[in-house]
C-alpha cells in the first residue's frame, strides 16, 4: 500500500472516518490514509474486523486510529457516532461512505425485503453520513471532504443487478447535488464508482433466485465478455486519495468497465 506515503503533506493529522472498514476496499482506503499520515476511524457493522483495521493501520503510521462498530443503516448509532467522534477527537476532515452490500438476482425474482435491506444500507447509509457529518464541517467552516463509494452500476443497467445498481446511481446522483450545495462552503464532494474489484462483497451478498455459485460463474462470464479486469482494492484506495487531493466530482477507476453498454 504505497499510494498514501504520497500524499503525506495533504493529509498529516488530519481526521479521516471510512466506513465498511473491516474489508475490501474500506480497509485498502483506510490503510491508505494511515499512511499519509490521518488519524484514521475504522467504521464498520463487522467490530472486530473494524478493531483490526485499526490495529494495522496504527502499525503503518497512524497511530491514533482506533475502530468503532456501527451499523450505517442506523441513524441513531451515526448520531451517536458522529457526537462520540466530536466529543473526543475533534471534527472529522475526511469521511468515506464506503460500507456497502451486494443483491443478485432479477428483478421479478426480488422481493420488497431484498430492496429494502439494500437501500437501506447502499442508499440510507449513505444518506446518514452525509447529513450527520455533513452538517459539522459546514458549522466547524473550514471545508472538508466526503467520498461516496458509488460504483459502475450506477451508469450501466444489468439484469441481474437491478436493486444494487439502482442503489448506486441515487448514490452518484446524491453525491452530485451535495456537491453543487457544499461548493461554496469549500466542502467537496466525490462519487468514486470502481469497476470489478477483488473483495469479499459477493461472498457477503444476497441471491434472489439464483445461488452464490450461479452468481459467480454470470460474473466470471461477464469478466469474460467484456475483457474487464479484477482489479485490487488498493487501486480504488489510491483513486480515493487522489480525488479528494484533486476535489474530483466522479471518479471512474476501471475505466474499461464503463464502456460496457450492459452488463449480463
Ligand atoms: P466488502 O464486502 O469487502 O466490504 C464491505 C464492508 O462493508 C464490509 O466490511 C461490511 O461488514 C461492511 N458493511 C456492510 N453493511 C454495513 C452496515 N450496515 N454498516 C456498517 N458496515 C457495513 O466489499 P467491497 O467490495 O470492499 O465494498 C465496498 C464498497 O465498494 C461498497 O459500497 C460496494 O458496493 C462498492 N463497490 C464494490 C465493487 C466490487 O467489485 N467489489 C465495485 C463497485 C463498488
Amino acid at each position: 500500500v504505497a499510494a498514501g506515503r504520497r500524499y503525506a503533506d495533504r493529509f498529516g493529522g488530519q481526521l479521516v472516518l471510512v466506513t465498511g472498514a473491516a474489508s475490501g476496499i474500506g480497509r485498502a482506503t483506510a490503510f491508505a490514509f494511515a499512511e499519509a499520515g490521518a488519524r484514521v476511524v475504522a467504521v464498520d457493522r463487522d467490530a472486530e474486523g473494524a478493531a483490526r483495521t485499526a490495529a494495522m493501520a496504527r502499525l503503518v503510521g497512524a497511530p491514533d486510529s482506533w475502530g468503532e462498530a456501527v451499523d450505517v443503516s442506523d441513524e441513531q448509532a451515526v448520531e451517536k457516532l458522529a457526537d462520540k467522534v466530536s466529543a473526543e477527537y475533534g471534527t472529522v476532515d475526511v469521511l468515506v461512505n464506503n460500507a456497502g452490500i451486494g443483491l443478485s438476482g432479477a428483478f421479478l425474482d426480488t422481493t420488497s425485503d431484498d430492496w429494502r435491506k439494500v437501500l437501506d444500507v447502499n442508499l440510507w447509509g449513505v444518506i446518514h453520513g452525509c447529513r450527520i457529518f455533513g452538517r459539522r464541517m459546514a458549522e466547524r467552516g473550514q471545508g472538508g471532504h466526503i467520498v461516496n463509494t458509488a460504483s459502475a452500476a450506477a451508469f450501466q443497467p444489468s439484469r441481474m443487478l437491478p436493486a444494487y445498481s439502482t442503489s448506486k446511481a441515487a448514490v452518484l446522483m446524491l453525491s452530485e447535488c451535495l456537491r453543487a450545495e457544499l461548493a461554496g462552503r469549500g466542502i467537496g464532494v466525490t462519487a468514486v464508482c470502481p469497476g470489478i474489484v477483488n473483495t469479499n462483497i459477493t461472498s457477503t451478498a444476497r441471491f434472489a433466485g439464483v445461488s452464490a455459485d450461479e452468481e459467480k460463474r454470470r460474473q466470471k462470464k461477464t469478466a469474460r465478455l467484456y475483457g474487464l479486469r479484477n482489479y485490487p482494492p488498493e487501486k480504488v484506495a489510491d483513486a480515493i486519495l487522489r480525488a479528494v487531493v484533486r476535489n474530483e466530482a466522479v471518479v471512474p477507476v476501471t475505466p474499461e468497465a464503463h464502456g460496457a453498454r450492459l452488463l449480463s
